[in-house]
């Protein structure tokens, strides 16, 4: 009789490999793999297919989910500017929500009555792969293998050469703990876990060290329509092309390393070390060009919600009503945010140099030169100034009628 079966979060790494066989062996379950591409450079999803047969899975699925990343969780979260503590784009927590998805249309395409993902219990992407299961098909069961089972990554050797689970590459130990996609790569255990100790330059991937980019500054023009990237240099390019273009070109600059201390949802201040290239650059062009376009309350308003926004995807809430709620504020507020960006790389830095709209600039020359053309009407500033000032003036001389220090 057939077993029932969980879909598996599958990675390809070691630790989703020897889970297969342990969910058969410890929860007597058939384990279909689900490996969904979102940019995380993997060459062959082939080979990543048969690697699971291979350890075992009934079945293995791979989703080429590239362009679904770009425009259903990239797009929103660049419209929202999205970075939690201000600092991190979120790279992990934009493809949980993705990959939940995919599991769950995996789950039901196969019959099964399971989901399980390969995060340990310190993380916060347990809770986005739970909670997103919880969201989009209550009815499934959620599976942690390697939070339940705690192996160390010797012990996982061990037990996958006690069973012949063909480990192949796989074995030669990262120090660090790497999740990546289109947005960006993270890094975390080994010698990061001391937050005194600057990152070795074998942490990074997608960018040079500052002291090796080049001495010449590099251009480049992104033009933004609604608020998404549509064009770098005039050429017109889909989202993920784009991001992907503007990745490497930012990245061969040294743009986009973070090193941050990092507050995870469960509590723990973890050391996070991230690369994101392509995210820093369109971010600091998007909110110039912001800038640029959104009236000052929108604008100022919008930066609260950001905050919020950040904090609700990094806390694993993607598909809940608040996410929805706000982004349809960002994409009324983004409706106008046309134009053009000129961003110069260069040394680690990605500086905006200009910017212009045609049709949604309220940049208006007339009113802020200082030149002959001025058509600002600077005797309305001294009523201006006198009200505005006038609670103040109010308080002011109460405190100094009471004889209070002010
Ligand atoms: N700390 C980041 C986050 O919570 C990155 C997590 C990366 N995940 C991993 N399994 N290495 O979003």
């Amino acid at each position: 009789m057939s077993k029932p079966r969980v879909v598996l979060a599958y990675s390809g790494g070691l630790d989703t490999s020897v889970a297969i066989r342990w969910m058969q062996e410890h929860k007597g379950v058939d384990v279909v793999a689900c490996a969904v591409d979102v940019g995380q450079g993997v060459d062959d999803l082939d080979e990543i297919r048969q690697r699971a047969l291979d350890c075992g899975a009934v079945e293995a699925v791979v989703v080429d989910a590239k362009d679904e990343f770009a425009t259903g969780f990239i797009a929103p979260a660049l419209k929202a500017n999205a970075m939690y503590m201000n600092k991190y784009p979120l790279v992990s927590a934009l493809s949980r929500p993705l990959i939940v998805k995919h599991l769950v249309q995996t789950a039901r395409d196969t019959g099964a009555v399971g989901v399980a993902h390969g995060s340990t219990g310190k993380g916060n992407d347990q809770v986005r792969f739970e909670v997103g299961t919880m969201c989009l098909a209550p009815d499934l069961e959620t599976m942690a293998p390697i939070r339940e089972w705690g192996l160390s990554r010797d012990a996982a050797i061990d037990y996958a050469a006690e069973r012949g689970i063909p480990i192949p590459s796989m074995t030669k130990a990262s120090p660090y703990s790497i999740d990546e996609n289109a947005w960006g790569r993270t890094a975390e255990c080994g010698e990061l876990e001391d937050p005194w100790i600057a990152p070795p330059e074998d942490v990074y991937e997608r960018s040079v060290a500052v002291a090796d980019a080049p001495d010449e500054p590099e251009e480049v023009v992104i033009a933004f329509r609604g608020g998404l990237p549509t064009a770098l240099d005039g050429r017109e390019l889909g989202l993920n092309d784009l991001v992907q273009e503007l990745d490497r070109r930012a990245g061969a600059h040294g743009v986009g390393r973070i090193d941050m201390i990092e507050d995870r949802l469960v509590g723990i201040k973890s050391r996070e070390i991230y690369e994101c290239p392509a995210a820093i650059t369109l971010v600091t062009a998007h909110r110039d060009l912001e800038d640029l376009c959104l009236e000052q309350e929108l604008a100022d308003h919008k930066r609260v919600e950001e905050a919020r926004y950040a904090l609700l995807v990094y806390n694993g809430l993607w598909w809940g009503p608040l996410k929805g709620a706000l982004d349809a504020f960002m994409e009324e507020a983004s409706q106008y945010v046309n134009g053009e960006v000129r961003v110069q790389l260069f040394k680690g830095n990605a500086t905006v140099v200009g910017r212009r709209s045609q049709d949604s600039g309220l940049y208006t020359y007339e009113m802020a030169t200082y030149d002959a053309g001025d058509q600002f009407d600077q005797s309305l500033a001294e009523g201006f100034v006198k009200l505005w000032g006038l609670p103040l003036k109010t308080w002011a001389a109460r405190q100094r009628d009471a004889g209070r220090d002010s």
